[in-house]
């Protein structure tokens, strides 16, 4: 909150109303942050896609959005749509029009590692937030706790499936995201333990695709002879995938299933009875801790980690803001909502007005 923050209010206010107008990739943030001086470290943001979770538009955007506002700093957040291609075409052009510091959510450790090459070449710090790079040189992650997570969904799956035995099925996440190995690491080491559980089927879903999900859900679940207790589905999207099928089946609701991002689909879900828990995990927190170290970059600074993530395959120690993901169950529904995480407009539409009643979310 120094000389930089009154440049830098400056330079959002001229690209705020630009920023606005761009929803999911437009360049017009850029003509706006090029007239701010320099000085003022312009901060660019690469979002993923829109289809692996909804949380990067409705959440992660709106929270980054508020998180630069609330700092005064000049930024551009862009959305790749699924295409590392197009992620390094943004990176570049965000390079191009002066970024300072650039967070990417990367869509294969690949083609994140080789943006964070170029940018560091170019003397443009990056960030790598939520995803780690795998081989990258981001200066910082900024992430959650991301075994914690699969510990919570395991944890959670084995409170709704009790202690009678039970056939699972595992619907990880995309085998190019380093999260995904983590949430499915996270849950087998706690429901590994338990020999009332067996693995009936397991596979990762690629891109997080959810309409891939259906069909290969529906596969394992045949492959199994419908012979299905409960399913670790990574986060909600792919939740909602299983479910369709469990529906199918006449059995949704009686078979737990998992998630992760306490979307509005999700939460409705879990009042609804055919989605056991999901994991929370505060887009504000998140983007918070994000516009802190990109600020921090910008200045030359060092900023506050919470200790460092191993990097194997670039062998180093990345300096790391992790926080911490929380369970949510019927029980506690009203937590996200009353942390902003979702409203209770949008959670409590229609007919789940009074599924929220009775979950005591007045
Ligand atoms: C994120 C999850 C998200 C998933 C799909 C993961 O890397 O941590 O929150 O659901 O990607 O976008």
């Amino acid at each position: 909150m120094h000389s930089l923050v009154l440049v830098g209010a400056i330079g959002a206010a001229l690209s705020l109303s630009a920023c606005g107008s761009s929803d999911s990739g437009g360049n017009s943030a850029s003509g706006g942050g090029s007239s701010s001086s320099s000085k003022a470290g312009k901060i660019g943001v690469i979002l993923p896609d829109t289809k692996s979770s909804v949380r990067w538009e409705t959440a992660d955007r709106p929270a980054l959005e508020a998180a630069f506002k609330a700092a005064g700093v000049s930024y551009d957040i862009q959305n790749a749509e699924g295409d590392a291609d197009k992620m390094t075409q943004i990176a570049d052009s965000m390079m191009t029009s002066g970024v300072t510091v650039l967070a990417i959510v990367n869509l294969d450790s690949d083609s994140g590692a080789a943006i964070e090459q170029k940018a560091k070449s170019q003397g443009v710090k990056t960030i790598d937030y939520d995803r780690l790079t795998l081989g990258g040189s981001a200066d910082y992650y900024v992430s959650f706790d991301n075994t914690k997570v699969g510990e919570l969904q395991g944890q959670g799956l084995a409170t709704c499936l009790g202690s009678k035995p039970a056939n699972i099925i595992y619907l990880n996440g995309s085998p190019t995201d380093n999260n995904a190995t983590l949430f499915a690491a996270g849950a087998h080491s706690v429901l590994d333990k338990m020999s009332n559980y067996k693995v009936v089927g397991e596979q990762a879903v690629p891109d997080w695709d959810n309409d891939k999900a259906v069909t290969i859900f529906e596969q394992l679940y045949t492959a199994a002879g419908g012979k299905v207790d409960g399913v670790l589905a990574a986060n909600d999207g792919l939740g909602g995938s299983a479910i369709s099928i469990l529906e199918k089946n006449h059995v949704a609701g009686k078979v737990p299933v998992t998630g992760q991002d306490a979307t509005v689909e999700g939460l409705q879900n879990i009042l609804a009875g055919t989605q056991c828990m999901t994991v929370y995990k505060s887009a504000k927190e998140e983007a918070g801790a994000l516009a802190d170290a990109a600020i921090a970059l910008s200045k030359g600074e060092k900023a506050q980690t919470t200790g460092t993530t191993k990097d194997s395959t670039g062998n180093r120690d990345v300096p790391s803001i992790l926080l911490t993901p929380k369970a949510i169950t019927k029980a506690n529904v009203n937590d996200v909502i009353a942390d902003g995480g979702q409203t209770k407009a949008d959670v409590c539409a229609g007919k789940y007005a009074q599924m929220c009643t009775a979950a005591g979310i007045s």
